[in-house]
């Protein structure tokens, strides 16, 4: 199959796919056999890897609704498993395949410019400062990203900003990818992790979902933690154009599937306007 030259898609990994090495090298492979197809820019996280290196770095961690409060210690510890170690290991997984990986962060030549973000009102009611967190700001088109994908290139992107200052920040990766999707005019975002899509209270695969839907799923604490996150990331990304978002099981669904499937796939969430 020949890649559309117009279309372009944001695929989002969750860390715990990153983390094995068979899990990386299905992934790698899924990733560029995508990207045949259409132009992929890659996103990825890296939750359980960080909060093992803050463990053994005696830092205490907190997460709410699946945002990480992030001091300065934690900064450091998760700018050196993000960009350091998971984005370096996917790039040379990506290497074997025969795709063209770059691999950077949200700071690399303002692909993710990014301000403090603002203290999160949480699902329970509470007010957080989330501390060294970014949300990104609008700042037209990342144009080192769509200059990478001109080429040929794959771009991956290690979930970190900076501000116009120069202030590195913890940048949730659902959060990114999904800005990231609407800076690009991608018309999909496929956020890929180790849950087959969002689930109901019996466990079982929602097929489709709208921004309301998804509203009540927080509401009634049916969806919680990084999930919350997610279907955040999903109401922005739709709001900005984004044509709608797939959340998948990153082991389970074949990734080049993700680029022209539009009816239901089994373990598979379609988030909708
Ligand atoms: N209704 C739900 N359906 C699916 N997962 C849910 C739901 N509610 C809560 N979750 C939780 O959300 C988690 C996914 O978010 P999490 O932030 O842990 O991972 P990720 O975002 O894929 O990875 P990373 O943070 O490394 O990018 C699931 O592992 C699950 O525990
Ligand atoms: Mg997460």
């Amino acid at each position: 199959m020949r890649r559309d030259p117009g279309s372009r898609l944001v695929l989002k990994l969750g860390g715990e796919l990153l983390e094995q090495a068979d899990d990386l090298q299905r992934v790698a492979a899924g990733i560029a056999r995508l990207a045949r197809r259409t132009a992929v820019v890659v996103v990825h996280g890296g939750g359980r890897e960080i909060d093992t290196a803050l463990a053994a770095a005696g830092i205490p961690t907190q997460q709410v609704d699946g945002f990480r409060v992030t001091d300065a210690p934690t900064l450091d510890v998760v700018v050196g498993v993000l960009a350091g170690a998971i984005n370096t290991r996917l790039v040379a997984a990506l290497r074997r395949t025969g795709a063209r990986p770059v691999g950077l962060t949200g700071a690399d030549a303002a692909v993710a410019t990014v301000r403090r973000a603002s203290p999160i009102t949480t699902v329970s009611g509470t007010t957080v400062d989330l501390g060294l967190v970014g949300a990104p700001v609008s700042n037209g088109t990342p144009q080192l990203l769509t200059d990478l994908l001109a080429r040929g290139y794959l771009p991956v992107v290690a979930c970190i900003g900076a501000t116009r200052k120069g202030q590195l920040l913890n940048v949730n990766a659902d959060t990114l990818a999904s800005h990231l999707a609407a800076a690009i005019g991608a018309s999909r975002l496929v956020i890929a992790g180790a849950t087959s899509g969002v689930l109901n209270e019996e466990g079982r695969t929602i097929e489709r979902l709208t921004v309301r839907a998804a509203a009540r799923l927080i509401r009634s604490g049916t969806a919680s933690k990084g999930m919350v996150a997610k279907l955040e990331a999903c109401r922005a990304a739709l709001r900005r154009g984004v044509g709608d978002v797939l959340i998948t099981n990153g082991r389970e669904v074949r990734l080049e599937r993700l680029a022209e499937a539009r009816g239901p796939l089994a373990g598979c969430t379609q988030v909708v306007r």
